[in-house]
């Protein structure tokens, strides 16, 4: 599939409410899996890359159940899953291949891992190393990557683990085989990086705690299963927010967004750029912070963005290059290499794109560089492709706002890893998108 933006001058307005986040979605579905007794999941993520994972733990013998607007999951306890008859297929998703390896590798069971071709190129010795000093037993491909083969062990011992890089998923591995292992873990994190397993190990009422840096977890505790409520994906909502802050005339409000401290540097970076956000009605739902945004047309001025705060921005960068292709002055990205192993490399694929579109970008010395054209430019036409990666595919949709007549996105499939709502939700807002195949 493919779609056209056309860039006629309209404005954006309105109001959405933004889907279920991605990363809480597979952390509550997990921890679901693993409870003593039944919990329900309301505003999961409906996306292929968690059905995948709800269809792992259906697989490992979990009962789930589906009604209009939440999910049961009927979790066994600790010790509940069963051998699967298959391998498990986790798509697309680094998050559900990671999450769920560190739980495969305490049963007493076999399990092979594997995904998409593009899951099949991203590198996963950075978990089977933690996992594997922790007991575990894993086998991966020759290029340390998927099919990750597990035989479980029953008895993993917790680790002390300095992570070499500042990864969520590699933490989350960690924490999610820890679960079951005997003695404490403690991780330390080289920049503090998204903490949803965190908070919900607490919200279940687990033994863990978090010192700046640090995490100490003790293990082996059985939980009973509760009701995850989970916020709007600040993520998904990062796209809406640039297409706002890009056209001219726009005004709009996004409703019930995750506003995790650990994931919303965008926010801070966008306002040192002079944006129009504001953030009403903050609450709590469970431990995570939500609220809403409030988003308008911005004359945006260019940005400086530091090595530590990248985890905490890691996947909006690609909609922050857009952004500030649209402000007035160079905008620098340090420390930006970790892009290179996502879903497509996407330092590689936002310097194609944006080639495609007349646009030259430096990369040199781990440094992104981009030259702003100020908030009236107006990108030549042209056609980009995704390279498979729904970031990439959404930013340049919302890129395309900004064209002179109309740019063309090829292979848009891939949106539905991740917000299979957005043609939709941008389409309520006033964006003109054609879908072709
Ligand atoms: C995620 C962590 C990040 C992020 C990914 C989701 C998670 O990946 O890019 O989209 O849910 O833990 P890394 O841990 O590889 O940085």
């Amino acid at each position: 599939m493919d779609i056209s933006v056309t860039s006629e001058r309209i404005a954006l307005s309105g109001e959405v409410k933004i889907p279920g986040d991605k990363s809480i979605s597979h952390r509550a579905i997990l921890c679901s899996a693993l409870a003593r007794s039944q919990s329900t999941l309301e505003n999961l993520q409906k996306s292929e890359d968690v059905l995948n994972t709800l269809k792992a733990i259906q697989q490992l013998g979990i009962e789930v159940k589906q009604t209009d607007y939440r999910y049961e999951i009927l979790g066994n306890g600790l010790n509940g899953l069963k051998k699967p008859k298959d391998s498990l297929y986790f798509g697309n998703s680094g998050t559900g291949i990671r999450l769920a390896s560190g739980i495969l590798a305490w049963q007493n069971f076999e399990t092979e891992l594997n995904g998409d071709s593009s899951l099949a190129k991203r590198p996963m010795k950075r978990i089977s190393e933690p996992l594997i000093s922790m007991g575990a037993n894993i086998v991966l491909s020759e290029d340390n990557t998927p099919p990750i083969k597990i035989s479980g062990n029953l008895n993993l011992s917790g680790i002390s683990y300095e992570m070499p890089i500042a990864s969520a998923q590699v933490k989350s591995a960690i924490l999610f085989a820890s679960l079951n292992a005997k003695g404490k873990t403690l991780i330390t994190e080289p920049l503090s990086t998204r903490n949803h397993t965190e908070l919900m190990f607490k919200q279940l009422g687990l033994d863990i705690e978090m010192n700046g840096n640090k995490i100490t977890f003790n293990g082996q505790n059985e939980f009973e299963g509760i009701k995850f409520k989970v916020p709007g994906d600040f993520s998904s909502a990062a796209f809406l927010i640039v297409a706002a802050l890009i056209t001219p005339g726009s005004s709009i409000l996004i409703k019930d967004v995750g506003l995790n401290s650990t994931r919303i540097a965008l926010l801070e970076v966008l306002k040192s750029m002079n944006a129009n956000i504001e953030i009403n009605n903050k609450r709590k739902v469970g431990e995570e912070d939500i609220g809403d945004i409030a988003v308008s047309h911005s004359d945006l001025i260019a940005c400086t963005v530091t090595s530590e705060v990248i985890p905490n921005l890691i996947d909006e960068l690609p909609i922050l290059f857009i952004a500030s292709l649209f402000a007035e002055g160079d905008s620098k990205f340090l420390g930006v290499e970790e892009l290179k192993y996502k879903e497509s490399d996407r330092l590689f694929s936002m310097q194609e794109g944006l080639r495609n579109l007349g646009i030259e970008t430096e990369y040199k010395d781990d440094i992104f560089l981009v030259e702003g054209r100020g908030a009236g430019y107006l990108l030549r036409d042209g056609q980009v492709d995704s390279f498979g990666d729904h970031r990439i595919a959404m930013s340049f949709i919302v890129a395309g706002l900004r064209a002179k007549k109309e740019i063309k996105i090829n292979n848009t499939e891939c949106i539905k890893t991740s917000y299979p709502e957005f043609i939709e939700q941008m389409s309520s807002l006033g964006a003109i998108l054609n879908e072709s195949r």
